[in-house]
Parts: C-alpha cells; structure tokens; sequence
C-alpha cells in the first residue's frame, strides 16, 4: 500500500470581499513564525481564521468542503478556471493562508512555488533567500553550500545574486525562487503556474526540473492552465470548481472531462462576450470583453475553411508597468492547441498601458471542420495579468483542405503558426 504523504479533510476558505485578513507581518513575525512551526514532519492546519456570521453576504468560499489524499511520490495536477480555488488550496498547503474549516496533514517537507511576492525577503539578496529557504527547510549550511552553485547557475541570474530580490524584475524572481524549490529538495514541492513566466526556453529547463524531482521519487502538487503540460508530467489530476472537487482521478480521463465541460461553455457564447467579473481573481489589469468578427467586419463565430478571424479585444484597469503584449492559443475539441501567437515575443509588438481595446487578426484559418476555443493572455514586466481560458469560440463550417491558397506558415511547439496581426484601436 502506498503511503499518503498529504491528507487533506473537509478543507475550507473563506475569504472577505474586500477586505485584508491580516496585514503582512514584519519579517521578525515571519522568522519567529518558521522557527516556532514543526518543519520536519507534523503539520496540522486549523481553523483559526474567524468572521462574525453578519458579514455572510460578503464572503466566498475559495474552498468547499476539500478532501483527498495523495500519496508520497505522486505527481499531482491542479486543473480548473480562473478563480476556481487551486491557487487558495496551494497557499493553505504551503501555510501562506489559514483554513477556515478541515485541516491538512503533511508528513514531509514543503517547498512552495506560488505567486510572484511569497517566498522571498525582499530587503535581502539573492544569496541570504538562498539561505534563507534552505534553513527554513531545515538544510544545514553545509547542505546548502554544496547546492548554491547550481541554483545560482540555474537561475541565470548571475551577479545579480548579490543584489537585494526587490531590485528584482519579476522573470528574474522567478527563476531564482524556481531554481531554489526544484534543488533544496523538499519532499513536497508545490508550483503554481510558474512556467505560465519567462520565456520558452527557461519554461522547458523548469519542465526537465520538474521532471528530475518527480523522479527522484518526491511528490509534486502542479497547478497549470497548459493541459499539454499537465499531460505530460502528472498520472493523476484533481479538477477544481468553485472550491468544490469536480473529479479526481486518471489524467486523460479528468482532464477529457474538463476540457469537455469547456467546449460546452464555449458553445453557448456568441459574438459578443462580456467577461464574467467572477473569473478575474485580484489582478489591476485584466481583459473584460471579445467581439468576434469576419473579414467582412460581420459579427459571427461561422467560418470557413481559408476565411480570416478578427478579435475587437478589450481591457480595464493598469498594469503595473507602462506597456504590455497579449497572447492568444486556439484549442480544438480534443483540447490540443493548434495554433498561437504573441504581439511581444512574436512580433516585437507591444501596447501602452492606456490602450484599452486591440484588434488581433488570425488567418486564413487552415483547420478542418469543428468547434475551437480560443485562449487569451495578456502579459506585462514578465507576469501574466489575466488568462481567459474560454474567451471566445468559433466554428469552421466548410473545410477544403486540399484546396489551400494561402502561404502556409511555420509550425512552433506543435502548432500551426498562422498569419497574425495585432493593432492597437483606442
Ligand atoms: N485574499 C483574497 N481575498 C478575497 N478573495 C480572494 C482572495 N484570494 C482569492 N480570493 C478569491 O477566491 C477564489 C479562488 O481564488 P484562487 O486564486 O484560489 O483561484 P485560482 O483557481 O488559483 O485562479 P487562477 O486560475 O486565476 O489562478 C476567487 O474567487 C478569488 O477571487
Ligand atoms: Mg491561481
């Protein structure tokens, strides 16, 4: 019998719209927090964390009710839509956050790769958070030491080791804080949509990583948006919805479910899609509405083999820096992505931040008959601001494949890259 290195029971989060549970704690309060906490083995998670009953109305249950076990050298996916709760279940996990009700247990030590901001002291370098980790994971100097060079190689950042991690650009904490997760070899190593970060080739050199740590027999819990990934690197996947669990189980069976109930959810969308604000988790800069046109600037989501698509894309609130590029995935029903693009890393095509509505064409669309859906994200200072999973979907409803008359483009990552143009509109 395998053994369950991770027991999670009747797990819930609530959360106050609006409203701070805690103010962020000094970095004394952390370190006291660390050295007080058993970090070898035990780790029992409580509800301590109290609302008065008048304050219902404005609640909401990140979690519901989460029970599962997994057991030690299990690979674990996380898979579920914007603001389903997969991010909340890796921070109550990793004791970022406390549960309101249930508690987990973890027999083993935990590394955890989650949002840009955690982790990491910010008045330090890049040296003293190597350290730091490693001795809150309970490694001696020594231990540490004969890890250093490697993290450091990994994570490119070279001399910036000794610059304090605030002075960081996000892709730069990223490789750092991943490089330090995958090699102080934590038993339990939780990574949140991190590869989503940096460029294709950083995200393929995660990827081996991720890939070594797992066989190196240590139990993973992956949360990610990419199925081909998800594919790839879990047996087994949890599928989460409204904080409640979906489906647990064989990777290829949940996650055909998912992106079934996905295409479901594409079908009744038309022309115009107005962005549900329950899908846009905390982000200042998000998209909140695609129209889809033809090339004759008609309103429709009918298409035939060859024809062009446009996307009349629009966006609210600022992203923290001053200009941002967006990119999109075409999935057909199977969920396999057949084709993308990328006003940045692509075209070298970047938006000012007031900039509010684009206008992305795709085509002459080459697919053969069936539905697509089209993914959307939008990227600025090397983090993703928003990723709409089912921002639009399409139909081709006339396929002649033999008859092509356009210049078929380059295949990239198993996708076809067709003709694409991104232009800014107000
Ligand atoms: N600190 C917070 N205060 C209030 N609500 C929160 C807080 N953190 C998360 N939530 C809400 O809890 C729900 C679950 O959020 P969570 O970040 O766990 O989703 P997710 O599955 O990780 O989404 P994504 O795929 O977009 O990363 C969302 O409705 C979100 O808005
Ligand atoms: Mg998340």
């Amino acid at each position: 019998m395998p053994n369950p290195i991770i027991k999670i029971n009747n797990l819930s989060k609530r959360y106050r719209i609006g409203a701070e549970e805690k103010g962020d704690k000094t970095f004394r309060e952390t370190i006291m927090d660390w050295v007080c906490a058993p970090i070898n083995n035990f780790i029992k998670l409580r509800n301590l964390t109290k609302f008065k009953n008048n304050d219902l109305e404005n609640v909401i249950w990140a979690l519901k009710d989460i029970s599962f076990e997994i057991n030690e050298g299990e690979v674990l996916g996380i898979i579920g839509k914007n603001g389903s709760g997969k991010t909340t279940l890796l921070k109550v996990l990793s004791r970022i956050t406390q549960p309101t009700n249930g508690f987990a247990e973890l027999y083993g030590r935990v590394s955890s790769l989650l949002d840009v901001g955690t982790g990491f002291h910010p008045e330090l370098t890049g040296r003293e958070n190597i350290y730091l980790n490693g001795a809150i994971l309970g490694m001696r100097k020594k231990e540490i030491e004969e890890k250093f060079d490697e993290i450091v190689a990994f994570s490119e950042i070279g001399k910036f080791i000794d610059t304090p991690v605030k002075r960081f650009s996000s892709g730069m904490w990223v490789r750092l804080a991943f490089a330090i997760a995958a090699h102080l070899e934590p038993e339990i190593l939780l990574i949140d949509e991190v590869l989503a970060v940096g460029d294709i080739s950083f995200q393929k050199k995660c990827l081996g990583k991720v890939q070594d740590v797992v066989k190196g027999g240590r139990t993973v819990l992956f949360v990610s948006h990419n199925m081909g990934v998800i594919r790839n690197l879990c047996k087994k996947v949890v599928w989460i919805d409204n904080g409640k669990v979906v489906q647990k189980g064989d990777v290829d069976e949940v996650v055909k479910d998912y992106e079934k109930a996905q295409m479901r959810q594409v079908d009744k969308s038309s022309y115009i899609i107005e962005r549900n604000p329950e899908e846009i988790k905390n982000s200042s800069f998000y998209f909140n509405r695609v129209e889809i046109f033809n090339e004759k600037n008609e309103r429709t989501t009918l298409f035939r083999y060859n024809e062009k698509l446009n996307l009349i894309i629009g966006f609210a609130g600022f992203p923290l820096t001053n200009k941002y590029s967006v990119e999109f995935h075409i999935y057909n029903e199977l969920g396999q992505m057949v084709s993308m693009g990328a006003s940045g890393s692509y075209h070298d095509k970047y938006f000012s931040s007031n900039v509010k509505k684009i206008k992305i064409g795709i085509g002459p669309l080459t697919f053969t008959s069936g539905r697509y859906r089209i993914l959307l994200k939008v990227l600025s200072g090397g983090r993703y601001y928003d990723i709409w999973e089912n921002a639009a979907g399409f139909n081709i409803i006339e396929c002649q494949p033999f008859k092509t008359n356009h210049e078929m483009s380059v295949f990239r990552e198993g996708a076809c890259i067709l003709q694409q143009s991104f232009d800014e509109i107000e």
